[in-house]
């Protein structure tokens, strides 16, 4: 199977598989123990009031819980949600209905919330701040600006570029919670809760495997789960061992460390084109086509945790442990191209 097709699979978010593996509270949502304990502890001092949580904007690398935890959190409070996503709100009318039509303590979740459209985003200001909307109603001599008072709501953005959250915007969230990847114990658990629920037969050895290659991130566990799982079925005895993880991994090209296909490309530049660098984002993200704030903050952080890719002052520098795997035989600080 082409490598492009298995990487894109991996991280298409498949929402029916999703919705059956999602947390739907606190209690089954894996690891993240400070992340929980922060919420929770918020959560309940805003019960005990009988008030609306503060506005709250998660952050994070795709696949790691942020939607999830919105949901739990209405869970919670016991509260309404209603869910949309920054670019699909394009007009001040579209935001103006979802806000009316809210009620006290409901929960107002946007997605990809560094997309929205700016005149929106002034919009949600004093909305977020006063609760209250002005907006311009009717056109010509007859236009006309109305003040509507909104229901003590709550606001929880979800992002994977809080480099693109205006400050103003960023401001008006009571609370900004960073959900990092998860280390390799808590993805093994995620993957043991996911295969009860999805009745996979798996011993602990095999979710460690699955998990070793889930890059952090549960989704990507998940994927990897069900791919092996029908692996399993169809040539192992629907049992996930250690052995058949690793077949089934082997034959969809799932790289044994985790590491993606825009990963592999990013650390292979540095070493191919940059002499292992120093190499300025601008210059990276030119030569593997991506953006360099994509690169900043859903690539490159993973990279970095795993020791594959360091951020000096003057650039990104590919490590040993990155020449090691992608080198070649090439060794950091070697004359560019030259072979040992
Ligand atoms: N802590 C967790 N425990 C168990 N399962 C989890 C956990 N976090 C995430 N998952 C699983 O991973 C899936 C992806 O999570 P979610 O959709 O919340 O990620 P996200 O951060 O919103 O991603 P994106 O940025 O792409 O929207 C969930 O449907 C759920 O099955
Ligand atoms: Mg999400």
């Amino acid at each position: 199977m082409p490598e492009r097709f298995v990487e894109k699979t991996l991280r298409e978010k498949d929402p029916q598989f999703d919705l059956t593996l999602r947390p739907a509270e606190f209690k089954d949502f894996v690891g993240q123990e400070r992340l929980k304990e922060r919420l929770g502890l918020f959560i309940r001092a805003a019960r005990e009031r009988g008030e609306a949580l503060e506005h709250t904007l998660f952050s994070g690398p795709p696949g790691l819980g942020k939607t999830t935890l919105a949901y739990i959190i209405a869970s919670a409070m016991g509260a309404n949600i209603k869910a949309t996503s920054g670019p699909v709100i394009d007009k001040a009318g579209d935001l103006a209905g979802l806000l009316t039509n809210l009620g006290n303590g409901d929960i107002l979740f946007i997605d990809e919330i560094h997309r929205l459209n700016k005149v929106i985003e002034e919009y949600l200001y004093p909305a977020m701040e006063d609760f209250t909307l002005d907006i311009i109603i009717d056109t010509g001599p007859s236009a006309r600006s109305v003040r509507l008072n909104l229901p003590r709501f709550t606001l929880i953005g979800a992002t994977t570029r809080s480099g693109l959250i205006s400050a103003p915007l960023r401001s008006r969230f009571g609370m900004g919670i960073r959900v990092d990847y998860y280390p390799a114990n808590e993805l093994e658990q995620i993957v043991l809760r996911s295969a009860a629920i999805l009745s996979v037969a798996i011993t602990a050895e095999g979710a460690r495997e699955i998990a070793r290659r889930a890059r952090g991130t549960p989704r990507i566990a998940n994927n990897l789960l069900r791919r092996v799982r029908d692996y399993a079925q169809v040539k192992a005895g629907n049992k996930i061992t250690p052995e058949v993880a690793d077949a089934a991994l082997a034959l969809l090209d799932v790289d044994e460390h985790g590491l993606d296909e825009m990963d592999k490309r990013l650390l292979t530049t540095i070493i191919r084109h940059f002499s292992g660098g120093p190499v300025g984002i601008g210059s990276l993200a030119v030569a593997v086509g991506e953006e360099a704030g994509t690169l900043e903050e859903v690539y490159e952080p993973y990279l970095i945790q795993q020791g594959y890719l360091k951020r000096t002052s003057q650039g990104r520098v590919a490590t040993d442990k990155a020449y090691a795997r992608f080198g070649n035989g090439m060794k950091p600080g070697a004359p560019q191209g030259e072979l040992f």
